[in-house]
């Protein structure tokens, strides 16, 4: 069974058969509005969220296909203290495909371990979002016409905007990516994808301070919201809130063909003057989001029983009872599930659930 729990459980040839066929779903939209005859998604999100519930909602309605689920937990037998697995194992009886967002890192990974039918991440904690970054590749692909040769600058909150580490994972399959990171250094990218990605897969990256000396040379400007709800310390927020802003005045910096996306929600990262920009993407990214969803449900319920199409083998992990995941946001810290590590790249032991260094 295939799951998409991390954007690199797609292989670049399924990603871009993903991206495809939502192309392909956008020129001949009445065609698909069978597809899911009989078919039900669940969406268990455990966290808030507008526009990812209900881009997969509208998506599933599209493919003429039903939706049941919670968009709180509270109003779930999570609230008697169910498990992540437990509420896995009982819904897989009434939906055919699960979408699943999490606070705590790690939650959708566990859940398809024991899962019937395929889970896919709707994001868990500051950890990853594989169909943001699904809809961020098909974005790029109609703005720019391409994927791969591009310099994309992130901007913003790269510490615990989930987005761009999954956008950064998946863009690593692509050729010739340039990335330059625009971050406060209280916000800079984590190691483990400056190491383990980054360096491992060959993204050259560079890291500066102004957004005014990086813009001239983007083709995409990756614009983020500071995630306040990741925060630990009220003050440390204030202090970075408002360090990056896109505005009019720096647009007249860009080229005349350079992209602006966001994932939305904004705060006052990008001024109102920019929306009436060409340029800027963002809320067409929105509807993209939509469709290349439709063409994930699509795909992971045609592979469903394809041995072709197996999630990856998870990376080699081992249990060592001497070793604690610090990270009180992953799930081996908040549900009973076996610690288990893995060796990175650079030597460094991670956790299997939510990448944190732990020795
Ligand atoms: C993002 C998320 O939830 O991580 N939003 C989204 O999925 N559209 C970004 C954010 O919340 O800032």
């Amino acid at each position: 069974m295939k799951h998409l729990i991390d954007p690199t459980d797609l292989s670049r040839q399924e990603t871009d058969d993903i991206i495809a066929l939502a192309q392909d779903i956008i020129a001949h939209r009445s065609q698909y509005s069978q597809r899911m005859c009989g078919k039900k998604l669940a969406t268990l999100f455990y966290e808030p969220s507008t526009r990812t519930r209900l881009s997969f909602t509208s998506a599933m309605m599209e493919l003429g296909g039903n939706v049941l689920g919670f968009s709180d937990a509270r109003s779930s037998s999570v609230s008697k203290g169910e498990t992540v697995q437990d509420t896995v194992r009982v819904v897989g009886c009434f939906a055919d495909i699960i979408a699943m967002r999490h606070s705590v890192e790690g939650a959708p990974l566990v859940a398809s371990q024991v899962s019937r039918v395929p889970i896919i991440n709707a994001g868990d904690g500051s950890h990853s979002h594989p169909t943001q970054t699904l809809t961020d590749l098909l974005t790029i692909q109609r703005e720019l016409g391409h994927i791969s040769g591009i310099t994309i600058g992130f901007c913003g909150d790269l510490r615990f905007g989930r987005t761009v580490h999954s956008l950064i994972k998946a863009l690593s399959r692509y050729e010739d990516i340039h990335v330059i990171l625009i971050a406060p250094d209280e916000l800079k990218l984590p190691d483990y994808i400056k190491q383990d990605v980054c360096d491992r897969l060959g993204i050259h990256y560079e890291e500066v301070p102004s957004l005014e000396a990086a813009i001239p040379r983007l083709d995409v400007l990756y614009m983020t919201r500071v995630q306040k709800e990741r925060f630990l310390d009220e003050d440390e927020y204030d202090r970075v809130k408002d360090s990056f802003v896109l505005n009019a005045e720096k647009m007249k910096l860009a080229r005349p063909d350079m992209t602006v996306l966001h994932p939305l929600p904004r705060v006052n990262e990008i001024a109102k003057d920019v929306d009436a920009d060409p340029r800027a993407a963002y809320f067409r990214q929105v509807e993209n989001g939509k469709f290349v969803r439709m063409a994930l449900m699509c795909r992971l319920l045609d592979w469903q029983d394809d041995p072709a199409h197996e999630t990856p083998p998870s990376r080699k992990t081992f249990q060592d009872s001497t070793l604690h995941c610090h990270n009180s946001k992953c799930i081996c810290n908040n549900e009973d599930v076996e610690p288990l590590y893995y060796r990175s790249a650079d030597g460094v032991t991670r956790c299997a659930y939510c990448d944190t260094r732990i020795r």
